[in-house]
């Protein structure tokens, strides 16, 4: 199957990281956003309320022919995605697989430190490091680093305040890590911030980047010259979405 319209779904502006790579591909002709900008953020919600939050964002897209969906939001990946796959007409793929496959390719030492950083449901979870674990990778620490989320819907992608809460969660983990998987849609935009803590630069897992490899291995995928038709939707203040969404496509 050759996916041209394919949609993306997050519990809000968070996805947009994941976005940018899908158009950047220039292998989709039109992608359909949706943030659940009323009801963000999930990340400190509950896992059954997260799987129905999940299983409604099906609904908004059961109007539209997607080809495919991508589940952008790694809290919504840990809880929701299984549900969803099981009643979606099409395939529903999460960010988590794909992270654990691009650090499987990237780094062969199972002995590698790996740092597992997102939102307190997606640590909770323990998906990452139970998944990891099942690949042979054994060293992996989680850290819930709830803070960086609403810094980053601010604005605010660099300086003091970023850095005193990067320090405030990294200091917590007695280690220094070969990687860091950024296990939440925001993280991202502050991955230079976050790397800089460390003095032997760690490798960074990007959901974005991990999804358009999962894709290329997986899929048929089609190029195209013109960059994609991209519609947003959003449960609350579209017009804000749209506003987050030309700044971060920018960065
Ligand atoms: N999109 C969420 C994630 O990737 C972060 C924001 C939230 O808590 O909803 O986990």
């Amino acid at each position: 199957m050759t996916p041209q319209r394919i949609g993306v779904f997050d519990s809000g502006a968070g996805g947009i990281s994941v976005l940018k790579n899908l158009i950047e591909s220039h292998n989709f002709k039109e992608i359909l956003y949706y943030g659940d900008t009323a009801r963000v953020p999930y990340g400190v919600k509950s896992k059954d309320t997260i799987r129905q939050y999940s299983l409604e964002a099906l609904d908004f897209f059961s109007p539209f022919k997607l080809d495919l969906l991508i589940v952008a939001c790694n809290t919504a990946s840990a809880y929701g995605l299984s549900a969803m796959q099981e009643v979606a007409p099409y395939p529903v793929i999460g960010v988590i697989e794909p992270g654990i496959l691009a650090l499987q390719n990237a780094i062969q030492d199972k002995n590698a430190k790996i740092l597992i950083l997102g939102t307190k449901a997606t640590i909770c979870s323990n998906l990452y490091s139970k998944l990891l674990r099942e690949k042979g990778y054994l060293n992996t620490f989680g850290l819930a680093t709830s803070l960086f989320v609403p810094i980053v819907e601010e604005g605010i992608f660099e300086g003091a305040i970023l850095d005193s809460t990067i320090a405030h969660y990294l200091k917590q983990y007695p280690s220094t890590p070969n990687a860091i998987i950024l296990g939440c849609t925001h993280f991202p935009l502050i991955a230079n911030s976050i790397a800089n803590f460390y003095s032997n630069k760690p490798l960074l897992i990007h959901s974005g980047e991990a999804i358009m490899e999962y894709l290329q291995n997986f899929y048929t995928l089609q190029s195209f010259k013109e960059t994609p038709k991209v519609k947003f939707y959003a449960s609350d203040y579209v017009e804000n979405l749209e506003k987050i969404a030309n700044l971060w496509l920018k960065k």
